[in-house]
């Protein structure tokens, strides 16, 4: 079960253009494409005559035609012509989706369309914010979604898994922890204080002792803001003071595709220079290095999770800010499905 009535990314603006790109979100399959005009469009991936995917046709003007006998579908979803037929059936119709194009990124709303204008994204600004360097990246990883948001929350993987860019011994051993858990959110906040600089810092020119900071923010249903960076040791980055030291925001969103596949949408953006493309493009490459290996780690998981479905496992400390973002959206999928049900009944 998914949670349907929230904003997820869709795509990188750039993904979606004149040829129709088809992607499946919460086990619907969906096409994009952008009119002549340049509007995104999403609608159901599916002919309403024999259920061809509709990504495997060509579009005509603002319209898709279906590429198995023709039928053809305007940006609304109403089917507009039947090849060699003069009368169009009108429950030929298919599903349009509430598509916003924010930040170099489309985001789709797969619930209720009805309430999709009251509801905003979550805030990912820092994408096309002037005073941050941006780049995004898409992956396809086949695991359960919760799983990444596990890996996003619990930092204590990078000594194992980032040994050659972002971990280091110190990351786990000298980390000063605070979880704030809410009802809808989860805000992890790490410290290490006077830690010799890992790799990628290292990389990025600190020579003596840091002191580093780690706070990721959660927000349903499958949102992590990773404010990271670090500080000459010593200089006051603990109480705000965090000039000429580099501040990195990881922006992660992740859109199920089914039960155990994910769109993995993901940025770095640098605040230490943020005109010169090529430092955003070092830091870039550095943190997509890590998303590689926590690709292989997420995958591997999902495999031998179903080999091993209802073996015991354990908690420790660490699990404590992604069991809360587990409970916050199994009670929203609640309470999302109890109110599906009573519209229903009444
Ligand atoms: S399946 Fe699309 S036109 Fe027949
Ligand atoms: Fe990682």
């Amino acid at each position: 079960m998914f949670l349907k009535n929230c904003w997820y990314v869709a795509a990188l603006a750039s993904e979606v253009g004149r040829k129709p790109l088809g992607r499946i979100f919460l086990n619907e399959p969906v096409v994009m494409f952008r009119t002549e005009a340049g509007a995104p469009v999403a609608l159901e991936d599916r002919c309403s005559h024999r259920n061809y995917p509709l990504h495997k046709g060509r579009l005509a003007g603002d319209a898709i035609e279906c590429g198995y006998h023709g039928l053809t579908f305007d940006c609304a979803g109403n089917c507009v012509k039947v090849p060699g037929q003069a009368q169009i059936p009108e429950r030929g119709r298919i599903r349009k989706y509430p598509l916003l194009e924010r930040w170099g990124w489309i985001w789709i709303w797969m619930g209720d369309p009805a309430l999709a204008a009251d509801s905003a994204p979550v805030d990912f600004h820092w994408l096309d914010d002037p005073a941050w360097g941006a780049k995004s990246e898409y992956l396809y990883i086949k695991s359960d979604y919760r799983l990444i948001i596990d890996n996003l929350l619990d930092l204590s993987h990078l000594t194992f898994v980032h040994p050659g860019t972002i971990g280091s011994a110190a990351n786990v051993e000298k980390a000063q922890i605070r979880n704030d858990l809410k009802d809808d959110s989860v805000t992890v906040t790490r410290w290490l204080i006077d830690i010799a600089p890992p790799p990628t810092y290292a990389r990025a020119g600190f020579k003596g002792n840091i002191d580093r900071w780690q706070i990721m923010r959660f927000e349903p249903p499958a949102f992590v803001n990773l404010y990271a960076g670090a500080t000459d040791t010593g200089t006051g980055a603990p109480e705000g003071r965090r000039q000429g030291g580099i501040g990195l925001r990881n922006l992660d969103a992740i859109t199920p595709e089914t039960e155990s596949t994910s769109h993995y949408f993901w940025a770095i953006a640098q605040d230490r220079a943020p005109r010169d493309a090529a430092a955003t493009e070092a830091m870039f490459q550095e943190i997509h290095r890590t998303f590689v290996e926590d690709w292989e780690v997420l995958e591997t998981q999902q495999r031998w999770n179903e080999l091993n479905a209802g073996a015991p496992t354990i908690n420790i400390n660490s699990d404590a800010a992604p069991i809360h973002a587990r409970r916050i959206l199994d009670r929203l999928i609640g309470e999302e499905a109890g109110r599906v049900q009573r519209r229903k009944a009444s």
